[in-house]
């Protein structure tokens, strides 16, 4: 069977930064500390005035074309992934297809386009329906583009605002991939649910604290299934394990589960068992709430082990990395999170040819999806051209005076006339709005 799967990809960030420690706390009247430490982020990514969705979509795929020195004719399928969609019938990869256009010679015109939605999962959904596409033969050759584009906004002072975030990756999903190989197993838990939705809204409806159970619950039933295509699984299988990050501080409460979970009945719970026992059993118990304080302890325990802190440190801390500094971006998320591992493996000579990554994604609403891929040898050469820690760096610094200014600016039901921050250059910038409502764009040289 041919090898299926991400052969490049780029990130691409909004211009503008956040920052929650020294501007965002002090504002709320918070410790710093809620921010860093709780919830691991540092920084949130905004656009900047004349970005939005389509252009942060449309100058990472030129990014990758251009790279990979593809021409129109070379994508067979463009898919975009998204949450912040601002049309309920015409598609962004109509517009992000019309931006290229504007850059190449050639068309799109017979490259099949859509968008998918379920909240954070839709842009593992879109890779999976370009596998599908290529591995069903009916692709005549050509590659797919999968973008994952959001601009995740919380309406002001609800407490996801401390969450927020902004930016799109694209990815080239083809034949004989230089980056990672998909798997055909695939692993589900989905139930309906209403921890966080738009119900015909530009900002989400949050019940915070649940969506957190939520994300462990259907992570968990996930797991089961993958375990039931794969066979037992081993914390040693994975030398990285990217979950959708919608801030650090809710994998680290998976990763705990994760592990807990998957070392069940293994060596692993033996050797801590020497130091903190054994998992406790549902039949040991009187009550279902006496079984789950005994799980809670013993999950705190495990976390404070040696073994545990190791394997943490190895396999999930890397994957936070660009999370950090840039907050949620909702659809390319747990895809930011597979290229930070990467890089970090990279940058700190892991060897990671032939290995496995166990990649976990969530939407609300709700949905987990565990998947394997493997690591093609010559990917150190594909992950080194990532530029987010440039472009990270060269973000525009906001106040919180600005930052307001810019809420409003990305706000549907406001109407804020605010300079740009900074300046667009060989890049899609939005460029107003046409006869019938849309949104209009222009390359800047
Ligand atoms: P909150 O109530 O403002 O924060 O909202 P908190 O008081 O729970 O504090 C957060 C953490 O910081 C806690 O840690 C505190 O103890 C700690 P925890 O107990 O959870 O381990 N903390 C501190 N630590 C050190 N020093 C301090 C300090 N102060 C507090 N001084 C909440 C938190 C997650 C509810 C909020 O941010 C929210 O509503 N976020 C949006 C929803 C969300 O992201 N949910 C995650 C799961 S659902 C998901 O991932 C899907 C999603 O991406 C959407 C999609 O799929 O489309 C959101």
């Amino acid at each position: 069977m041919t090898a299926v799967g991400i052969d490049a990809m780029e990130i691409w960030t909004g211009k503008l930064k956040l920052d929650l420690a020294e501007t965002f706390a002090p504002a709320q009247g918070d410790d710093p500390g809620k921010y860093t430490k709780g919830l691991g982020l540092h920084a949130s990514s905004f656009p900047d005035v004349y970005e939005d969705i389509v252009t942060m979509a449309a100058n990472a795929a030129h990014r990758l074309m251009e790279r990979k020195g593809l021409e129109p004719a070379d994508i067979g399928r463009i898919d975009v992934a998204t949450e912040s969609s601002f049309d309920n019938s015409k598609p962004v990869s109509t517009y992000v297809a019309g931006c290229l256009e504007q850059v190449y010679d050639g068309d799109f015109h017979h490259a099949n386009k859509g968008e998918r939605k379920f909240a954070c999962i839709a842009g593992t959904q879109s890779l999976d329906d370009a596998y599908n596409w290529i591995r069903a033969g009916r692709n005549r050759g050509r590659a797919a583009i999968v973008i994952a584009t959001d601009t995740a906004l919380y309406a002001r002072d609800d407490p996801g605002e401390a969450t927020q975030g902004a930016g799109a990756v694209a990815m080239l999903v083809d034949e004989d991939p230089s980056l990672v190989e998909l798997s055909t197993e695939q692993g589900f838990g989905s139930a309906d649910e209403t921890d966080f939705l738009k119900p015909n809204q530009q900002f989400p409806s949050v019940d915070g604290k649940r969506s957190v159970n939520v994300y462990l619950a259907r992570m968990r039933e996930a797991l089961d299934d993958f375990a039931s295509q794969v066979g037992d699984i081993h914390p040693d299988d994975y030398p990285l394990i990217p979950f959708h990050t919608p801030f650090p501080g809710m994998v680290r409460k998976a990763a705990a589960l994760g592990y807990r979970h998957i070392i069940r009945g293994t060596d692993v719970e033996d050797l801590v068992a020497e130091e903190i026992g054994h998992q406790p059993m549902r039949e040991d118990f009187e009550s279902d709430d006496a079984f789950r304080d005994a799980i809670r302890e013993y999950t705190d325990a495990l976390t404070e082990t040696e073994r545990y802190q190791d394997w943490y440190a190895d396999t999930i801390d890397p994957t936070l990395e660009i999370s950090r500094e840039v907050g949620n971006w909702y659809t390319g998320s747990v895809h930011i999170a597979r290229a930070a591992g990467l890089k970090h493996a990279r940058e700190h000579g892991r060897e990671l040819d032939g290995k496995q990554l166990l990649v976990a994604s969530y939407g609300s609403g709700a949905q987990a999806e565990v998947h394997a891929e493997t690591v093609v040898p010559g990917w150190e050469e594909e992950i080194a051209q990532l530029n987010i820690d440039e472009q990270n760096r060269k973000r525009y610094n906001l106040s919180f005076e600005e930052y307001e200014q810019i809420h409003d600016v990305h706000n549907h039901d406001t109407n804020a006339d605010v300079e740009e921050f900074t300046a667009p250059d060989s890049e899609f910038v939005f460029d107003g709005w046409g006869r019938m409502g849309e949104r209009k764009y222009r390359y800047v040289e």
